[in-house]
Parts: structure tokens; C-alpha cells; sequence
């Protein structure tokens, strides 16, 4: 059993204006096993939270901590945390002209179990991955992401999470664009991979659609920067009929911030 602490986490960019500050205080735990859901109006800092924890160098950690099993992975190298047992499956996948995703998996794979994998139980188990998400097996010849389209991408994020079967993995919106037989078979994707390895899961989406399908333990409101409110599935019902507005700082308004 693994444990994700976020504690007291404030991340800011810099910006043409100097630096701003997006994450003011975020505070999660996730175990394994668990699926928590974030939800939140769009600005609000989720993505900034994904990429944050996966280390991304645009986002720089003001003060704050990210513990997995007690180790800060703030302090490790993006690899090192993927290593860890971390993974994100992000909103925007990039391409990277040039890499097949059959030598980018097997070499993430190699990577991340520390030995190469056997060829002939690994070109099994990734045809039979790619079958389960009813992808083209001619997509494991193309270069990672390049020309996928936005539902192509998402079910390429969903392989590697299968593939690499991390302890921890965030969700970026793999939901958004998914036409809805797409978003079942992603959906039956992520459920193996947390019945295979007690997977915890921190699920981003603005859809309570997703949730029939990934049932989630808890919801979260993240809002401004940090989580402000948790609660069950029911929640998630709830913002769809209500909005965020109860959820905004005092004067966050759209002419408030052009004024
Ligand atoms: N270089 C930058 N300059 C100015 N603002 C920035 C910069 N990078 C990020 N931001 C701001 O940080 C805020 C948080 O962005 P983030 O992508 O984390 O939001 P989000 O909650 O994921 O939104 P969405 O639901 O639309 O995906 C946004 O207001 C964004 O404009
Ligand atoms: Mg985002």
C-alpha cells in the first residue's frame, strides 16, 4: 500500500509580468486503491497541480511537499519520479517526431523496471494492450502522438499507463474529446490498470460523465489555487447542477479581472 501527500503546495510561472503565483496552499492525500476525482473551473491551477507533481521545469515550487511512501519527489528529476511509481497522462499529449511509441514504450518500460523486458511476453502484451483500447496495430509504428488525433492521443496516454503500471496516476482530462464509445474503452483501460496493481488515481475532468464509467471515492473542488471542498460521488452531481460560483474568491468575476 502506497501513499501520495500533497502538502501545503505553492507553485508559481514566470510570466511577461513577472511571477504569479498559482498554487496557494493545495493539500491532498490519495492511497492506493483510491480514485479521486478534481473538479474546478478552467485557470484554476489543475493542470499546474499534473505537471507540478510529474516536474515539469515551467513550474517552479515556492514551498510545499509532494510525498510518495514519505520521499519528496519535488526533489527528484521527472524520470527519477516516474521511476517512483508516478505517472501523468496529460491534457495536451506531445508529439515527439522521430520515436516510434514501440521503441518509446519498451524503452520507458526498460527505464522504469530497471531490466528490459522479454521480447516475446512484452510484443504479447503490447498487442494485447492495444487490442483492449482498439487501437490500429500500425499505430505501434508511428512516431509518438504525431498526427493522432485528440482521441487517438488520449488512448496512447492510457497504453503507456497500462504498460508501465505506476502506483500513482493523474488524469489530465483523458476524458475531454473522447467520442462515446472512446470514452468507454479508455475508461475499461484505466479500470484494469487499477484492478491489476491497486492503482490510486487523481482524475481530472470537468465531465460527470466519466465518472459512470471510473467510479470515483472522492470529489474534489480545487479552486484558485487549492482544494476547497471533498466530498463523495454526489458531489460531482452537484457542481454539474450548480456551477462553481459558491466556490470563486470574492471578486473573481470576468470584469473584475479586465478592469
Ligand atoms: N506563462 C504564463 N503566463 C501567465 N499565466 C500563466 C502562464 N502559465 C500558466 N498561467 C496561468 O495559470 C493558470 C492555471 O492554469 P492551468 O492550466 O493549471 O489551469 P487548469 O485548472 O488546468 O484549467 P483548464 O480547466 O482550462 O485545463 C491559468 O490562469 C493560466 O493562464
Ligand atoms: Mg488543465
Amino acid at each position: 500500500m502506497s501513499t501520495l501527500e500533497i502538502k501545503d503546495l505553492h507553485v508559481s510561472v514566470e510570466t511577461k509580468e513577472g511571477r504569479k503565483q498559482i498554487l496557494k496552499g493545495a493539500n491532498l492525500t490519495v492511497n492506493s486503491g483510491e480514485t479521486h476525482a478534481i473538479m474546478g473551473p478552467n485557470g484554476s491551477g489543475k493542470s499546474t497541480l499534473a505537471y507540478t507533481l510529474a516536474g515539469h521545469p515551467k513550474y517552479l515550487v515556492d514551498s510545499g511537499q509532494a510525498l510518495l511512501d514519505g520521499e519528496d519527489i519535488l526533489r527528484m528529476t521527472p524520470d527519477e519520479r516516474a521511476k517512483a511509481g508516478l505517472f501523468l497522462a496529460m491534457q495536451y499529449p506531445v508529439e515527439v517526431s522521430g520515436v516510434s511509441m514501440t521503441n518509446f514504450l519498451r524503452t520507458a518500460k526498460t527505464e522504469i523496471d530497471g531490466k528490459a523486458p522479454a521480447i516475446r511476453t512484452w510484443s504479447k502484451e503490447l498487442g494485447q494492450a492495444m487490442k483492449n483500447l482498439r487501437m490500429d496495430p500500425k499505430f505501434a509504428q508511428r512516431s509518438v502522438n504525431e498526427g493522432f488525433s485528440g482521441g487517438e492521443k488520449k488512448r496512447a496516454e492510457v497504453l503507456q499507463l497500462e504498460l508501465l503500471r505506476p502506483k500513482f496516476a493523474i488524469l489530465d482530462e483523458t476524458d475531454s474529446g473522447l467520442d462515446v464509445d472512446a470514452l468507454r474503452v479508455v475508461s475499461e483501460g484505466v479500470n484494469r490498470a487499477k484492478e491489476n496493481t491497486a492503482l490510486g488515481i487523481l482524475m481530472v475532468t470537468h465531465y460527470t460523465r466519466i465518472l459512470r464509467y471510473i467510479k470515483p471515492d472522492i470529489v474534489h473542488v480545487f479552486s484558485d489555487g487549492r482544494f476547497v471542498k471533498t466530498g463523495g460521488p454526489e458531489l460531482a452531481d452537484e457542481l454539474e447542477e450548480t456551477g462553481y460560483d459558491q466556490y470563486l474568491p470574492e471578486g473573481s468575476d470576468s470584469e473584475s479581472a479586465l478592469a
